[in-house]
């Protein structure tokens, strides 16, 4: 699939971002790019040709081999209830995919259902086992990679990730407020991420950009959550749109789900959430998981980069506007195929962490910490301190 189209210089700063900045491409190295063919068509894993014949061009050009391989994953029901699939029943990761993962130097992915947190548990699973340092590329197409989002330089969103995880800290207690008449709080418990903590280095694993900073575990969580939309992934998986008609109120006592109210939304997902009883357990099927929240300031795209609506939101959730809750916990039943991540999202909201600032509004809260300020300061060409003014 040859590719002529010239770089435009927007472009080339963000595959330079993207194979130095976080993948951290080297001379001779086998380097991997997966991309979807559904996603050329209307089909979930956006991608284009263009994209990855640039990253491939990229990749080549710092010395490297460049391997692209596109992916015909199976076709399945986009609703995935009743009849909640199993380890036996589930799609399955293609054979090739695994065989290219045990032996190449770097994986660079393009495939949304690849994900190491919303779809299959084989996915982190098979990262797990191969210990491939893998990158899952978020800018699949020309126009993405063209975006202020791209070009952000990566080690400075690293550093408002890592500023912003700094400030949670087990025991500590938290408050999530938000004008729609959400208000929860709890205490944090340790951290339940693959890092093991909240500030622990990634190590092999990369999202570019990144955009997220780990799940605070909640600890006897108390309130009522509000929202109208739901990251898009889940929102297919369970069958409610990514922007309800009607707000849903969840109560919440003892880290767990009382009731839904709401209109057909709330129908759905108390349906729904019946269902992934009988599989998860009533305890861990209705178990609150997080809150997290975005932290890259570019993280808006406009109509013309992303025609998708439902992609453009999803990336959206990476902008320090939005917060999202996890609804339910898959860890305690190897049976269930998938990583939960029901995620309802709020936007414009204000979280604490032992009184300090995560989010407040649109506003990440470390955007005046000393080495943010600094870091800022070597990008004065970059999208970086004044983010908002390159979109
Ligand atoms: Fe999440």
């Amino acid at each position: 699939m040859g590719e002529t189209r010239p770089i435009p210089g927007a472009a080339a700063q963000a595959i330079d971002n993207l194979l130095d900045g976080c993948a951290a491409v080297q001379r001779d190295q086998h380097v991997v790019v997966l991309a979807a063919v559904d996603g050329l068509s209307g089909g979930t894993n956006i991608v284009d040709e263009t994209a990855i014949g640039w990253i491939q061009q990229g990749i080549q050009a710092r010395g490297a081999h460049a391997t692209v391989m596109w992916v015909d994953l199976p076709v399945r029901r986009a609703v995935i209830w009743p009849d909640i699939p199993t380890r036996e029943t589930v799609w399955r990761i293609p054979g090739p995919v695994k065989s290219v993962m045990r032996d190449a130097d770097t994986l660079i992915s393009h495939v949304l259902d690849f994900s190491t947190e919303e779809e299959l548990k084989e996915w982190p699973e098979l990262l797990a086992e191969t210990k491939v340092p893998f990158v899952r590329n978020m800018a699949t197409t020309a126009a993405l990679l063209s975006t202020a989002w791209a070009r952000t330089p990566h080690a400075f969103v690293s550093e408002l990730r890592l500023r912003t995880a700094e400030l949670i800290r087990a025991g500590s207690r938290w408050e999530l407020i938000n004008p729609n008449g959400t208000h929860l709080e709890g205490t944090v418990g340790p951290a339940t991420s693959n890092w093991g903590s909240y500030t622990a280095p990634r190590g092999r694993r990369g999202s570019f950009p990144e955009g997220i900073y780990p799940a605070i575990n909640p600890v006897d969580m108390q309130g009522e959550l509000v929202f109208d939309r739901m990251l898009p992934v889940w929102a297919r998986d369970i069958g409610v749109p990514p922007s309800f008609a009607r707000p849903v109120t969840v109560t919440i006592q003892d880290n767990h789900i009382v009731k839904f109210e709401g209109g057909a939304e709330a129908r759905i997902l108390r349906a729904f959430y019946v269902e992934l009883a009988k599989v998860l357990g009533e305890d861990h099927g209705y178990e609150m998981r997080a809150p997290h929240g975005g932290i890259h300031p570019a993280a808006r795209i406009r109509p013309s980069q992303c025609p998708d609506e439902e992609y453009r939101e999803f990336l959206h959730s990476f902008h320090p506007s939005s917060i999202h809750l996890h609804l339910g916990n898959h860890r305690y039943n190897d049976d269930f195929p998938y990583c939960l991540h029901s995620a309802p999202e709020l936007r414009g909201s204000t979280l604490k962490v032992g009184g300090q600032v995560l989010h407040d509004g649109d506003r990440l809260g470390v955007m005046d910490h000393p080495s943010v300020v600094a870091m800022a300061a070597e990008y004065p060409d970059r999208p970086a301190a004044d983010a908002g003014r390159w979109i």
